[in-house]
């Protein structure tokens, strides 16, 4: 028998929805032909992994060596480790060696395995909203409680409402930046203001909650935006990834736990992730991929293609008089449900359905009255989609 809290959860309209739509998007396109769907559902990078990648892909393959595809420990290899650590000291601004690094199954096993590690039944997790829909399940897995903390108009973290919230069942405040689905980018003023209200709350109450950065999205930004370095501002910081959009690698399932060297239980918290990923089954991350990101991760990827999608979808919803907010990162744009439909999110998606557009209404995220599209979809799509949103636009029906 399928235990009824989960069939209630796989049942759960807004909980599947996004996956759902994918699905119904494959079969919109059967039935109309590809070009005239529009979807937009999925963050499922369309830019081809570059040249670096594939490289890497063919010479790993020719290691025909004894042992090139048994167990190996379960943080990942030494000399793999190694290589992201030199990444996260790049991108921190922090010395990080490769004891501070375990490789995961994409960044969504990392986040499990953090919070397998760190929470017990009913510790909460503060995370802004809107968040990446999948949190909820992830803190829940594990007895978790996530604490919405609605953000600011301009998407930037409340600081006074988050402070507000914490208390001695706080584990860890989760941010995501850049965000999905908003496309934010939080100022490092933010991160810096976050950090010194995280330690004086430590202070005062004896728990230090672990600030969790999930980046996935890190390398993707626009108008010469850069994402704040978290080690250097909180001890107790960790950083969940993957190579799942800025290597355009997402079914590979290739990420890691990078915890700051500063954390007073550092080598504790890589042991307990490098545990909880063993007994949550992974065992380890995927040995092959492993090698191919250790050659190619400073891969140069132009990004410029997705800005350039940006902008088109942008115009197109101007065009179409639809409200949003300009995206600074990642690839998705979150949108207003036009004032007319009070707020509905999924009316006003199952609406931009009839017009063969796919977009994942915001209440699932925790923006309820707003829609995201994700623009990691070809040009083309974007160019023809610009008559089918004025069309929905002009639709009473
Ligand atoms: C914010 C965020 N975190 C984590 C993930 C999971 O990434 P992965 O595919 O590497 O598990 C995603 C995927 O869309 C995401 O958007």
């Amino acid at each position: 028998m399928i235990a009824p809290h989960i069939k209630e959860l796989m049942n759960n309209k807004g909980s599947s929805a996004i996956r759902r739509m994918f699905e119904e998007g494959i079969a919109l396109k059967k039935q109309f032909g590809e070009d005239n769907v529009f979807d937009f559902s999925l963050g499922n990078p369309d830019l081809d992994p570059p040249k670096e990648v594939l490289e890497a892909i063919k010479e790993v393959s020719e290691d025909i060596s004894h042992g090139a595809h048994g167990y190996m420990p379960n943080a990942g290899y030494p000399e793999v480790r190694e290589s992201m650590a030199k990444k996260v000291s790049l991108e921190q601004g922090v010395s990080v060696s490769g004891k501070n690094i375990v490789m995961t199954v994409g960044a969504a096993s990392a986040l499990n395995c953090v919070f397998k590690a760190i929470l017990s039944p009913g510790d909460e997790v503060l995370v802004p909203s809107p968040f990446f829909a999948e949190y909820r399940h992830y803190v829940r897995n594990y007895g978790g409680i996530l604490v919405e903390i609605p953000s600011n108009d301009d998407f930037s973290i409340n600081l006074e409402l988050l402070k507000s919230k914490l208390s001695s069942k706080t584990a860890a405040v989760l941010i995501n930046n850049p965000n999905n689905p908003t496309g934010k980018i939080y100022s490092e003023d933010d991160v810096k203001a976050l950090s010194e209200i995280l330690k004086e709350h430590s202070k005062k109450s004896g728990r230090t909650p672990y600030l969790i950065c999930d980046e996935p999205y890190r390398a993707i930004t626009y108008d010469g935006q850069k994402v704040a370095p978290a080690f250097q501002f909180y001890e107790s910081s960790v950083i969940v990834t993957s190579f799942a959009k800025d290597l355009s690698l997402p079914g590979e399932r290739i990420g890691y736990v990078a915890v700051n060297p500063k954390c007073s239980d550092a080598d504790e918290f890589s042991s307990a992730v490098t545990f909880s990923l063993r007994i949550l089954g992974c065992v380890n991350s995927p040995a092959f991929f492993q090698k191919v990101v250790a050659k190619s991760w400073n891969a140069k990827v132009d990004y410029s293609s997705y800005e350039k999608r940006r902008n088109l979808l942008m115009k197109n919803l101007d065009n179409a008089g639809i409200k949003y907010y300009r995206p600074q990162g990642a690839f998705y744009l979150f949108c207003k449900v036009p004032d007319s439909w009070n707020d509905d999110d999924a009316a006003f998606c199952d609406h931009l359905k009839k017009h063969l557009i796919l977009a994942a209404p915001g209440t699932g995220f925790g923006g309820k009255g707003w829609f995201r599209l994700a623009y990691c979809v070809s040009e083309k799509t974007i160019v023809n989609s610009e008559k089918a949103f004025i069309a929905a636009m002009n639709d009473r029906s």
